[in-house]
């Protein structure tokens, strides 16, 4: 590491572990720890996951960093002190917030997410880009995951780092999560690395569906074998486990995820009415379309036959509509 950003380093490990001392030790940190014991979160997952809180102070941040050496200005650059344009003076970024440490590879903190306790917006703060933060290299959990994913040969992709938590918590430990971003090609590099196979296990609200169907596409052009988990009622990961428990999470969520191309057939028929003709012909051509691209014969045929048998449709009818798609796109 560069003699320019190991400053960024060292404040952010020291950060790290103080944010986590003022959670669990402190009465400062009180409020916060019962928000997250409240919401389900556990002791054993505050430490392994080293969350922690910041206090409600606009300057602790920046005397507890100059205390130790470091210039406001190196601090300003790894994002965790803001300056005021005023006057040239600095400010805490992250105050009174629930802190997610953020880990690179080697299990360096790089950054950190902060989730307000109340309403207060953003939801989330994230350390803005900085030499050592790249969101769209950054895996949230990948450090911890990875021995599990290679050992499974298998990743759950999740939205949400309460999501990655909380099925950790239920033992899914392969699992991990972009900070708030879409999947980028820079993930889909790093994770090509280790694994070929993907359960993407987003939200099931309007956005958690729509991320899914894209992450799917990226994926799925990278030659990943996908499936999607799915939650009713618009719940996410956490919620769910939160509601209904470890094991129906495990058994009926990630056990009962779809294949890709299931996905798809839900996905092109979400907001159409298939009793309407018009509805039913574009939902046909659009899976005839997915269909097409399939490279094994055997898994087209079944598909269509599937099609054929949904519509009462001629199977001869849905192949000849199949080859001219495949045809017209060459
Ligand atoms: P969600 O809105 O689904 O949040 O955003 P969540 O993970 O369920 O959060 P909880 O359960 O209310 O605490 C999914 C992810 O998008 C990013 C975060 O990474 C979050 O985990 N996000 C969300 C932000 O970066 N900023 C925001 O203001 C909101
Ligand atoms: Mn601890
Ligand atoms: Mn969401
Ligand atoms: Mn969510
Ligand atoms: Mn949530």
């Amino acid at each position: 590491v560069s003699k320019e950003l190991q400053p960024l380093f060292d404040a952010h490990e020291l950060l790290c572990k103080f944010y986590h001392h003022l959670l669990v030790n402190t009465k400062e940190g009180q409020h916060a720890l019962e928000y997250l014991l409240e919401r389900g979160f556990t002791r054993e997952s505050i430490d392994k996951f080293q969350i922690g809180y910041s206090l409600n102070s606009w300057d602790f941040v920046y005397k507890f960093l100059l205390k130790r050496n470091f210039s406001p200005e190196s601090m300003e650059k790894a994002g965790l002190l803001i300056r005021r344009e005023r006057d040239g003076t600095y400010f805490d970024r992250f105050r009174d917030r629930i802190m997610f440490p953020i880990f690179d590879r080697n299990g360096s903190t790089i950054a950190f997410s902060g989730r307000s306790l109340g309403a207060d917006q953003p939801k989330y703060l994230n350390s803005p880009e900085t030499a050592i933060f790249n969101k769209s290299k950054i895996l949230y959990n990948y450090h911890l995951a990875k021995p599990a994913i290679r050992k499974m040969q298998h990743a759950v992709l999740f939205e949400g780092f309460a999501d990655v938590i909380s099925a950790d918590r239920s033992g899914v430990e392969n699992g991990i999560a972009t900070m708030g971003t879409a999947l980028t090609d820079e993930h889909i590099a790093i994770l090509r690395q280790n694994v070929h196979s993907i359960t993407i296990c987003y939200d099931s609200d309007n956005a958690g569906i729509e991320a899914a169907y894209r992450a799917g596409n990226l994926l799925s052009d990278a030659s990943f074998q996908i499936k999607v988990a799915m939650m009713p009622d618009g719940l996410d990961p956490d919620e769910y486990i939160k509601q209904f428990g470890y094991e129906k999470f495990q058994n009926e969520v990630i056990g009962g995820s779809l294949t890709w191309m299931a996905f798809k057939f839900l996905y092109f028929r979400r907001e159409k009415n298939l009793q309407n003709e018009g509805d039913r012909l574009a939902y046909i051509e659009e899976i005839i379309t997915e269909i097409s691209k399939l490279d094994k014969a055997v898994e087209r045929d079944h598909y269509l036959r599937q099609l054929a048998t949904e519509f009462s449709l001629s199977l001869d009818a849905l192949k000849l509509q199949q080859k001219q798609i495949f045809f017209a796109k060459k």
